[in-house]
């Protein structure tokens, strides 16, 4: 471990290097998006480069794909993959059962198409991402153009609804203009709290005409690695 490195950066770096080791030659690997991704991808890249090890990589983001090309990753599409051995990403929280929000850096789409083909989805992730109940972090919808503030408030009729603490949602903003994801759609951020049903509210977001999905992860996750500034990881696996 670098001593350059911030305690956060550390803990990431720590879990990021434990996840590769599950990585074997022939494997096809989804590789998320995010800091700590990153730390993932390049570690991945180190062991192409010194070890040889043969392995396809199938990335979740635009800014992943161009980060795996540069550390010698050979890149494939997920249609060229099928089916995936296994995919290792971040997560903005965790909570008990292995559930997930993701999306905070904008790439839940392709992240949740790329798990749901995956054999094995492992996350990676340091010990603030831990949580009793999902929601703290607010919860990234992706919504297409046409008609978002009528789909925002389709949203909002949902969120009345729904066993949350907090009922407030903002459009991702990129400076002056709205954020738009890789496939050229906003995100509504859920600002809840507290989500106390979060498979049922997944399962409602995408009822809602002009969402194209949502930042829950459900049942998706089998193992967490959590990493510690001091290079030590816990390992958390889906019972
Ligand atoms: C990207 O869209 C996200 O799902 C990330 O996986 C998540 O936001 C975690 O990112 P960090 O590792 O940067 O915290």
């Amino acid at each position: 471990m670098s001593s350059s490195l911030s305690p956060e950066d550390a803990a990431k770096s720590a879990a990021a290097n434990r996840a590769v080791a599950y990585v074997k030659a022939g494997m096809r690997v989804g590789l998320g998006t995010g800091s700590t991704a990153a730390f993932m991808v390049r570690a991945l890249g180190g062991r192409v480069r010194k070890e040889g090890l043969k392995i396809r990589g199938v990335p979740t983001s635009t800014r992943t794909a161009q980060l795996a090309r540069e550390v010698g990753i050979d890149v494939i599409t997920l249609d060229e993959a099928q089916r995936l051995d296994v995919t290792i990403d971040g997560a903005d929280e965790f909570d008990p059962d292995l559930n997930l929000i993701k999306g905070g850096g904008g790439a839940l789409l392709q992240e949740k198409i790329v798990a749901t083909a995956s054999d094995r989805m492992i996350v990676i992730a340091d010990a603030a991402k831990q949580v009793e109940a999902l929601g703290a972090f607010p919860l990234p919808v992706e919504v297409i153009r046409f008609g978002r503030d009528t789909t925002c408030d389709a949203i909002a009729r949902v969120l009345r609804q729904a066993d949350v603490a907090r009922r407030d949602v903002t459009l991702r903003m990129d400076g002056d203009a709205p954020y738009v994801t890789d496939e050229g759609n906003h995100i509504l951020d859920l600002h809840l709290d507290r989500i106390g049903d979060a498979r049922r509210l997944a399962a409602d977001l995408n009822q809602v005409a002009g969402v194209v999905e949502n930042g829950l992860f459900i049942g998706l996750c089998d193992t967490v690695l959590i990493g510690h500034g001091d290079g030590r990881v816990d390992i958390c696996e889906h019972s």
